[in-house]
């Protein structure tokens, strides 16, 4: 079996590259800088927005895990060209070679301007958009994209609103939104076999997380990790949460509160 990897460079395709290694599996890393492939590795340098080199990269594939593009708030322009036309170029390129199985990293900032649900309760599964950024945005439209294809093609997609995924929880937000790398692994292999279409949050069964884990749990996931493991050290260094703040009580946490289109 074949996956492609786009944005394989980046932050979480370097968390997910020996996560994902099985035997009899082969992993296509592309992105826009070159790699060196490891044992049961191929790799190619591909931008997203170019068709021949996105339909090359599809060659032989028989699912692909989508992480490439812009992973902050950037211009309009630039979000647009990486993020909504590299996703649509990914797809019909997919399409094309009748690659099945698609999976796609999306945010929790295409939900960014939900906020927190009473004591007990969870943000659901599915929550309308409420982008934060123009980041935000292009994830809702790669919500949108992976939708059609599903409906009109029958293609398998599953995005995932990730929420923030490192080794370990770096602040007191990311107690209620981290997700491990390993947990990160284990929700990809449950979307990489789920049939139909489906949004799901991206995130470990932490104790103060509130973004729903059903339908993640309904594609098979079972999260094995909880930042809770970090609580005493981070609020040691940055004191309890003040859950009221629009950092702790907003989806999109600081993002809600950045200049639109910078760069950062
Ligand atoms: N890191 C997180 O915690 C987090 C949280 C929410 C969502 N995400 C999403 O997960 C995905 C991976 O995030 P990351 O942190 O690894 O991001 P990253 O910025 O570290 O990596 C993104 C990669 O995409 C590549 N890329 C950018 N434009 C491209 C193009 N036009 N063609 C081909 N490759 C291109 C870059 O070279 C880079 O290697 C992104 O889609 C991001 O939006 C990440």
């Amino acid at each position: 079996m074949r996956i492609l990897m786009t944005g394989a460079a980046g932050k979480v395709g370097t968390l997910l590259r020996p996560r994902l290694a099985r035997e009899g599996r082969t992993l296509r890393l592309s992105d826009l800088v070159p790699l060196d492939p490891g044992p049961g590795e191929e790799a190619m340098v591909a931008d997203l927005t170019d068709e021949p080199a996105m339909a090359e990269a599809m060659k032989g594939v028989d699912a692909v895990i989508h992480l490439g593009g812009q992973s902050r708030e950037h211009p309009w322009a630039d979000i647009v060209q990486a993020n909504v036309n590299g996703t649509q170029v990914l797809l019909e390129a997919a399409r094309q070679e009748g690659v099945r199985q698609v999976v796609m990293m999306g945010s929790h900032h295409a939900a960014g301007f939900h906020t927190r649900p009473p004591a007990g309760a969870d943000l659901p599964d599915y929550a309308f958009p409420r982008p934060d950024t123009f980041y935000g945005v292009s994830k809702v439209v790669m919500e949108a994209l992976g939708s059609l294809y599903h409906d009109r093609f029958g293609m398998n997609v599953t995005v995932i609103r990730l929420g923030t995924c490192n080794e370990a929880s770096a602040d007191t937000r990311g107690l209620a939104t981290w997700i491990s790398p390993d947990d990160c692994a284990r929700l990809l292999e449950a979307a990489l076999t789920a049939p139909g279409y489906h949004v799901v949050w991206g995130v470990s069964d932490n104790t103060r997380r509130w973004w729903s884990l059903e339908e993640g749990r309904a594609i098979g996931y079972v999260s094995e990790d909880d930042s809770e493991a970090h609580a005493a050290r981070l609020i040691a260094g940055q004191g309890e949460p003040d859950l009221s703040e629009p950092l702790h009580d907003r989806a999109g946490g600081v993002f809600t509160l950045q200049e639109l289109g910078g760069s950062w």
